[in-house]
């Protein structure tokens, strides 16, 4: 089956069991899974029982589609995404935002845990995705393009919306939630960075590194959704003596910060 065909057979199933007519997608990052929280909830299906979805292999893995209202809105919200690391290919890591773009989805919202390389920045800090740059190996549009779903030689200029990071950067105001702006490099991990390599991620123009987003946000722009993104900085990569980091304290640091992603995401979705 081809990969427009597939698109329409998961979005066949999907319809089946929804009642609503999603136009705002989400994306939970590593450590986020609380922003769930924040919908209400109409229907979960897990990715085991969606056709085409890539089948996990990490266990205990939790991943689900879960569709609902978020401030009144009709959304559907991955709670768990695909990693390039894992071993899926880039066609299945962005699958299923070809599914939210053929359910209706106009808007995405992309959040991630990623380290932090700009000096003004600390452990905990939100960072609105004002571009990224794309280190990955391998890209999600390679190959065949079917028409269908986007043009060849799709325009990046302003792949994160201009008029959503405005939006969101009152919304912090107003909630006196501080938010930080920048570049988030994107990149296959599943190592964390070297700090020679943080230092040249830094020198190359990135203020936040991170192993997923980027991806997404290409098949997403593809498809002509318009994209939000927010990073939480769940540690520090350049620092005069290197520190050490594990997964845990990156889930650590994305579940500190969760509430005020989830207050800005509440209000943000109301203006789309
Ligand atoms: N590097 C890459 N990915 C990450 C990091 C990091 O420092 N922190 C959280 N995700």
């Amino acid at each position: 089956m081809n990969l427009y065909s597939k698109i329409q057979d998961t979005k066949n199933f999907i319809l089946q069991k929804i009642n609503n007519k999603p136009k705002v997608g989400i994306i939970l990052g590593s450590g986020l899974g609380g922003l769930v929280d924040i919908i209400e909830k109409e229907t979960a299906i897990n990715y085991t029982h969606i056709p085409n979805f890539p089948v996990s292999t990490v266990e205990g893995h939790q991943g689900q589609l879960v569709f609902g209202k978020i401030s009144g809105v009709d959304v559907v919200l991955m709670a768990g995404r695909f990693h390039f690391y894992e071993g899926y290919n880039m066609q299945e890591v962005t699958f299923p935002v070809r599914v939210m773009k053929e359910l209706g989805v106009e808007n995405l919202i992309v959040s991630n845990a990623a380290g932090g390389m700009n000096a003004d920045f600390t452990i905990g800090n939100l960072m609105i995705i004002t571009d990224h740059i794309n280190l990955f190996p391998e890209h999600p549009l390679r190959g065949h393009n079917d028409p269908r779903l986007g043009t060849r030689f799709p325009d990046m200029s302003e792949a994160y919306d201009k008029t959503l990071i405005n939006k969101a950067e009152e919304i912090a105001r107003n909630l006196n939630i501080e938010v930080k702006k920048g570049v988030y490099i994107g990149l296959m991990g599943p190592t964390f960075e070297t700090p020679a390599e943080y230092k040249m991620l830094h020198v190359i123009g990135g203020d936040a590194v991170g192993m997923s987003t980027v991806p997404e946000v290409i098949v997403a722009r593809h498809g002509g959704i318009k994209v939000f993104a927010m990073s939480i900085i769940t540690d520090i990569g350049i620092n005069a003596s290197p520190v050490s980091i594990t997964h845990e304290e990156v889930l650590e640091a994305a579940n500190n910060a969760a509430p005020k992603m989830a207050a800005i995401v509440t209000e943000l979705v109301k203006t789309m």
